[in-house]
């Protein structure tokens, strides 16, 4: 996996959020938000030169990684689509660039979940999710356009391989 450098304002900027990630989920969600916006004010931090983009489905991008968090740019090319998943960490994630849809799910056992609302997801939106709240969703990019976002996740990717708890099949709601 290739790992972009990023600049010495985006490393700091994470830096201080893998410090707040030792606070109380609410501190660390707000903080953790903060900083999505402000990067996402700013899309001239990240140089997508930088980014891996695979022709299909979904690129991951290290751009920052602690024993605390990871922190992710994900290229999604058009028709990309993530399983209907959950996760086991947090989850905080905002849009660059394209448009995404966020498909919500109910989980009805352990392995079938059931959909129940859905919305298309524009550069400047952040969502953040605790596994101790609602947090099973899929996403995907059904637009024409390549989309980009940034993902902090309550993990450490040198011992986890992603966020995902479980993934389930849809069942008919
Ligand atoms: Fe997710």
């Amino acid at each position: 996996m290739t790992q972009p450098t990023v600049s010495a304002e985006v490393a700091a900027m994470m830096a201080d959020l893998a410090v707040s990630a030792r606070r109380t989920p609410d501190a660390y969600l707000a903080s953790a938000r903060t900083t999505l916006l402000r990067l996402l004010a700013r899309p001239e931090l990240l140089d997508p030169s930088r980014l891996t983009a695979h022709g299909e489905g979904l690129s991951r991008n290290l751009l920052f990684g602690t024993e605390a968090l990871s922190v992710w740019a994900m290229v999604w090319a058009p028709g990309a689509i993530t399983p209907v998943h959950d996760h086991h960490c947090s989850c905080c994630f905002g849009l660059l660039r394209g448009t995404l849809r966020e498909t919500w799910y109910r989980a009805i056992s352990d392995t079938h979940a059931v959909a129940t609302r859905d919305a298309v997801r524009t550069p400047g939106f952040v969502a953040c999710m605790m596994p101790s709240g609602p947090n099973l969703h899929r996403i995907a990019n059904d637009g024409p356009e390549a989309a980009v976002s940034i993902h902090v996740y309550g993990y450490d990717h040198r011992v986890q391989a992603s966020s995902i708890h479980r993934t389930y099949a849809v069942a008919a709601g």
